[in-house]
């Protein structure tokens, strides 16, 4: 998972974009925040808590996905190709798929370059004849792949439903520049979390040992230790929910009390039951996942999913 960890203590030389996404978000109404910003050191870190988590379905039911259809991957795709991990390889997930399909490269992707170079070692030491050609830059901004892979048809890889925490708009916006990036005869293997059970998703979301729950007011500790601000640990609660309307569960803290704190220099005040909307996960029915799919300029061939659907893994060609 993204990195985004690298602003000092104290609010001293803070991250400009935190700093400006954090004091704008607190500012609007109502009040959110993007997502990218729990991934400091302590975010990623519950993030990989997370991931174990009895009731998170997503990871593990995904991984499956990847170890069981190998041979279906390498009929589908072909050898040859250069893989294009969007986010630095996950130690579980991405052998799965260069095992199964005898790629010519394989690039992955990051904002983090501490993160990516520790993945692309281990993995590069897992497949030693395979060229491993690390990226750091903003899959989200515009990118040059190496030279290296002039020439190779591409395999996307964007596992995880992180485009589920896009907006729908920004979702087609990034399948669009993956298109771009990966040129006319791309494949794109990409992970969709599906629509199922309310309550199934609320527990994947607000989990019983309240991992879910530190991740969320982690932020707080966040922004707190580098945006030199006072908001009251004590006076919020994390919350998940189901809005059924955007089919996506929803994070928020929620202010268990009127609050009054400062973030940069800036005032801001919370009424009680007032939320700020931390994260959204989409969630996709069938018709949703193809829709988005060629939105963004890729065309559904194939799809895989667990034996009580709860998750989707889609192989798609660029359109
Ligand atoms: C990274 N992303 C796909 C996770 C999700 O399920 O939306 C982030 C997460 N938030 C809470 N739990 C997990």
């Amino acid at each position: 998972m993204l990195l985004t960890d690298d602003a000092p203590a104290h609010g001293h030389h803070a991250n400009p974009a935190f700093c400006r996404d954090i004091v704008d978000g607190l500012s609007s109404t109502p009040k959110a925040t993007p997502p990218i910003w729990f991934y400091d050191r302590h975010g990623s870190e519950l993030f990989e808590q997370i991931t174990d988590l009895t009731e998170y379905y997503p990871t593990r039911t995904e991984t499956a996905l990847l170890a069981a259809h190998g041979a279906d991957f390498a009929s589908a795709v072909g050898a040859g190709r250069a893989v294009v991990e969007f986010g630095a390889g996950s130690a579980r997930k991405t052998p799965h798929l260069l095992r199964a399909i005898d790629p010519a490269a394989y690039v992955p992707i990051d904002i983090s370059g501490d993160f990516l170079r520790t993945s692309s070692a281990e993995l590069a030491a897992a497949f030693p004849g395979l060229p491993v050609l690390p990226l750091v830059g903003d899959f989200n901004g515009p990118l040059t792949l190496p030279a290296a892979i002039d020439g190779l048809p591409r395999l996307g890889f964007f596992p995880g439903s992180t485009i589920g925490n896009m907006e729908p708009d920004a979702a087609v916006d990034l399948l669009r520049a993956m298109r771009r990036l990966l040129a006319d005869d791309a494949m794109l293997l990409i992970g969709m979390d599906r629509i199922k059970d309310r309550d199934r998703l609320i527990a994947a979301y607000d989990d019983a040992s309240g991992v879910t729950a530190a991740f969320n007011m982690n932020l707080v500790t966040r922004i707190n230790r580098e945006l030199d601000g006072d908001m009251p640990a004590d006076g919020l609660i994390h919350r998940a929910l189901w809005n059924d309307e955007k089919a996506r569960i929803e994070m928020h803290l929620e202010a268990v009390r009127p609050l009054h704190f400062h973030v940069a220099g800036h005032c801001f005040h919370m009424e009680t039951g007032e939320t700020i909307h931390t994260e959204s996960s989409h969630k996709y029915g069938e018709r949703d996942r193809r829709l988005l799919l060629r939105a963004g300029g890729w065309e559904p061939v194939e799809e895989w999913t667990d034996p009580q659907e709860l998750f989707s893994l889609i192989l798609a060609k660029a359109s």
